[in-house]
């Protein structure tokens, strides 16, 4: 099968569209026909070999971590699912024509590949973080960074339990911000004065990692009201660095839940055949996604 694979970490050109042995779903697993791979950052951080230290992987490696695809073979032990079943999930060296998944779940009436495979990670991130912020229904929560992929599914799931949201994204993105229910302004320059205008804060999150921990815990008045996914933060500032995946089974559920309801959509930026595997990466690390980025398989 084709795949994209890298063999040594470095920039989008390690990126390689390669012959490989196909996988097979092992227990607890299933293996999709893959139709679409989302691209999120993570995928681009391990190929630079961000995570090398932590996180060692073998060389060379597939990429990718959500897929949607048609299910071809069901691992031992696996219910509810069958072969021909649309689904969508986490798994892995999902930029490829046939990957494994180890979470899934059938795909909503309506919902193409393509938009699905920009579903599980944002959807396990969003849940997690609002988790824990403990922000409560009738609060509002600021979001720095809410126009990419976690930010657009924060937003939404924020509306639907009864959360206020302030946003902050570029210019272009202010109308995306309000479409989605939250109260939006621009990052830079002055941003600070302006979410105060837009009214008192309950509890923050920093989804774009643009160093402004410190101002989130002026704004809540409170280090434990403030929760970054992308910024450890200057050490004694006390503030909450979320890096530990929740339930992914979860995490699909109340996707499903929430798109079959209407209350959920991620909107597909771009999407890139499997081959432009390394320009995806690059526009995703350019960091002015809306929503997600996708391959076609
Ligand atoms: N720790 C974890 O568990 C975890 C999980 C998922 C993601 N992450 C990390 O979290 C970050 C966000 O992930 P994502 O998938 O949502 O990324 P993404 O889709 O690429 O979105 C990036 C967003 O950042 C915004 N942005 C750029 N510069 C900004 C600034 N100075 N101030 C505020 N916002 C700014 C952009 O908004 P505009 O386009 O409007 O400029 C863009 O929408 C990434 O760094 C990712 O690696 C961490």
């Amino acid at each position: 099968m084709k795949m994209i694979s890298f063999a040594e970490f470095g920039g989008p050109d390690v990126l390689r569209l390669v012959d490989a042995e196909e996988p097979h779903a092992g227990p607890g697993q299933v293996r999709v026909a893959v139709r679409a791979a989302g691209v999120n950052p993570v995928d681009w951080r391990i190929r630079e070999g961000q995570f090398r230290t932590v996180r060692p992987i073998e060389l060379p490696s597939g990429v990718g971590q959500d897929a949607a695809g048609v299910v071809d073979e069901v691992g031992e032990g696996v219910e509810g699912v069958e072969v021909g079943d649309h689904v969508f999930g986490e798994g892995s060296s999902t930029y490829a024509e046939f990957a494994v998944l180890s979470a899934w779940a059938r795909m909503p009436e309506g919902l193409t590949f393509e938009e699905a495979a920009g579903y599980p990670s944002v959807m396990e991130t969003a849940l997690r973080v609002i988790r824990e912020v403990g922000v409560r229904p009738g609060e509002t929560l600021l979001v720095s960074g809410a126009s990419g992929g976690v930010g657009s599914a924060v937003l939404q799931v924020a509306r639907d339990r009864g959360i206020t949201v302030i946003g902050t994204a570029g210019a272009a993105n202010q109308d995306y911000l309000r479409d989605l229910g939250a109260l939006a302004t621009t990052y830079g320059e002055g941003w600070v004065e302006r979410v105060r205008r837009l009214g008192r804060v309950d509890a923050a999150l920093d989804l774009a990692g643009s160093g402004v921990l410190r101002e989130l815990v002026e704004l809540t008045g409170d280090p434990r009201k403030v929760v970054s996914i992308a910024d450890f933060g200057e050490p004694g500032l006390g503030v909450r660095f979320s890096g530990a995946a929740g339930s992914m089974p979860e995490a699909l559920a109340e996707a499903v839940a929430l798109i079959s309801r209407g209350k959920l959509h991620i909107p597909v930026e771009k999407a890139y055949p499997l081959a432009e595997a390394a320009a995806a990466h690059a526009d995703s690390r350019a960091g002015h996604t809306r929503g997600r980025r996708v391959l076609i398989v």
